[in-house]
């Protein structure tokens, strides 16, 4: 028996074909948007996708808007023939891999800004970020149409944003959170950790025991402003170069909190030298 592939599509008018039968056909369609460089955090979304789907999308685009000029596009991992043979031991049906002018063509100048929860965090460090996540995401909307997408909790902010601007323009789908895939120290899984030396991983691990730690204490009444100046500290102790961020937000919409009036969530970015790492876990 031939082994199941994952078909491939690289335009919009054979993708339209594709999902088209399908949903002529009455599948539910489950779209997973991701930039490639798969791992176990993107199979717990494709996992997710067959679980509750007929047919499963995964787009595979690293997505130049939303990387300012001094980060890492050009060194970010493209792996396109292993990503293709772990989508087909997955059984994802449909993998999109457009080239960046089938997505950005010529004259192209139209963006998706959602507010608020942009701001702060991520959106302060990585300005302009969420615009090209949001208008990427908003395009493979409008090209896959898929009735549900998923979306990993370890980008919070993105999920928040994403989950916004779905609620906000009226689109037609549901968005899906899906808890983050860790290693068994602790650090959540990301195309990044590929970069990481051996003395880096080991300090890597420290991130996300920190958040616990520091979760604790908020829980036990340690004030919020307190309580993460000392998880900064901390964390610089523990070996990493830099803090971008550590904070408490409202759980369900990121505004800012000043004490434990409502489910919240811890999120912090740290730097190993040039890698970025990110982290957030769920308080009460
Ligand atoms: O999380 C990611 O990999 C990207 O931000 C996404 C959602 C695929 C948009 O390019």
């Amino acid at each position: 028996m031939t082994p199941f592939r994952t078909q491939v599509v690289r335009s919009i008018p054979a993708l339209r074909d594709m999902v088209g039968r399908w949903r002529r056909n009455g599948d539910c369609i489950g779209l997973v948007p991701t930039m490639g460089a798969l791992h176990e955090g993107h199979l717990s979304l494709v996992r997710q996708s067959k679980m509750q789907c007929d047919r499963t999308v995964v787009s595979i685009f690293v997505n130049p808007t939303q990387f300012n000029p001094d980060e890492d596009l050009d060194r970010y991992p493209r792996q396109e023939e292993k990503d293709l043979d772990t989508l087909s031991s997955e059984g994802a049906d449909l993998a999109f891999i457009p080239v960046a002018d089938e997505i950005y063509p010529d004259g192209f100048c139209t963006a998706v800004h959602v507010d608020r929860v942009t701001i702060g965090m991520e959106g302060t460090v990585r300005v302009g970020h969420f615009d090209g996540v949001a208008t990427v995401v908003c395009k493979l909307f409008m090209q896959v149409q898929p009735d549900r997408a998923f979306f990993g909790e370890k980008d919070y902010q993105q999920l928040i944003t994403v989950q916004r601007m779905v609620r906000d323009l009226d689109m037609p789908l549901t968005i899906v959170p899906v808890t983050t895939v860790r290693e068994s120290d602790g650090l959540a899984m990301s195309s990044r950790n590929a970069y990481l030396s051996e003395d880096q991983r080991r300090i890597a691990a420290a991130l996300n025991r920190i958040l616990h730690e520091t979760a604790a204490s908020i829980v036990a009444g340690l004030g919020i402003e307190t309580a993460t100046a000392v998880a900064r500290q901390e964390l610089l102790d523990a070996g990493f170069d830099a803090v971008d961020y550590v904070e408490c937000r409202a759980d369900a919409d990121l505004a800012i909190i000043e004490s434990l009036n409502r489910p919240a969530r811890l999120l912090a970015t740290v730097r190993l030298g040039a890698i970025r790492l990110l982290d957030n876990i769920q308080i009460g």
